[in-house]
């Protein structure tokens, strides 16, 4: 496994592989657990060599304690992917990546980005979109893995590859859980012991509302949501919604044709979780 800090060291060794050589990109911020870890071996099943870039990415933080309290793991995040024999890492610096212009591009996405995290995380999804067609220009891969945790970001990453028409193939993981349901996520990790032990309910009440969405009307959904976290001490629910799983439009009513998905964030203390669920 090669690790690269500059832009032109990763291209260099890069265009030394040979022509027919597929390569998959996973692109992260670190702090890596099981579930990133599926995610790269998804990608080396499907690929020839995988390259991981490990950046946190400045311009998708709204907040700047959030950015300040990211963790970082980089020795054991190595470990880690040279062990499921990784290819190539990047970990670049914020310097080499933007090149003194820390800003995000503008990016106009249908709509996507104003429900949910958009709403919630103002300018985020034109930083995530940034970085990764940054990425994307670097390293030139056949297909790019993001995980269906962060759903709209995966609906993002496609209709900027769209708009841009750029020719890799993006593939969604599906959500990796810990034993008792909690979504995998770099912010497990800061939860308190109280809040760790609450946090599963955020999933369960999801399965829960899957079963009310199949049976009753939208409204029911939504207040069995509200209602579940009401007399919790640990987890606030900020919102949840239900969406068109393909234009993320907020469901207003259930059209027999159409497929929706759940989806939710909740504070515990100051950490935010998210999830998701297909309801139909
Ligand atoms: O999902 C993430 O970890 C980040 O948003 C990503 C896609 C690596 C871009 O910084």
């Amino acid at each position: 496994m090669e690790v690269f800090k500059t832009i032109k060291s990763l291209q260099q060794s890069l265009s030394l592989k040979d022509d027919h050589l597929t390569l998959g990109l996973v692109p992260t911020m670190g702090a890596l657990h099981e579930g990133h870890l599926s995610i790269v071996r998804r990608a080396k099943e499907e690929n020839n060599l995988v390259v991981v870039s490990i950046f946190v990415n400045p311009t998708q933080f709204d907040k700047k304690e959030d950015l300040i309290n990211y963790p970082s793991t980089i020795d054991a995040d190595l470990e880690a992917l040279e062990s499921l024999g990784c290819d190539y890492v990047f970990t670049p610096t914020v310097e080499e990546v933007y090149q003194g212009d820390t800003r995000s591009e503008a990016f106009s996405f249908d709509g996507l980005d104003s429900v949910m995290e958009g709403k919630h995380r103002q300018g985020h999804f034109d930083g995530v979109a940034t970085i990764v067609k940054k990425l994307f220009q670097i390293t030139k891969p056949d297909k790019a893995y993001f995980g269906e945790k962060d759903y709209q970001q995966l609906l993002i990453i496609k209709k900027m590859v769209d708009l841009e028409s750029i020719p890799i193939v993006i593939v969604p993981v599906q959500i990796y859980r810990e034993i008792d349901g909690l979504a995998m996520s770099s912010r497990n990790t800061r939860l308190t012991e109280n809040q760790r032990n609450a946090a599963p309910e955020i999933y369960q009440t999801l399965l829960k509302s899957k079963k009310i969405f199949n049976n009753n009307d939208l409204d029911s959904v939504k207040s069995f949501v509200k209602n579940e976290f009401i007399q919790n001490k640990d987890l606030q629910l900020e919102y949840f919604e239900v969406a068109d799983t393909e234009s993320l439009r907020i469901a207003t009513e259930i059209l027999p044709h159409k497929k929706y998905r759940g989806f939710i964030a909740v504070f515990a203390g100051s950490i935010r979780l998210i999830d998701n669920i297909a309801l139909n």
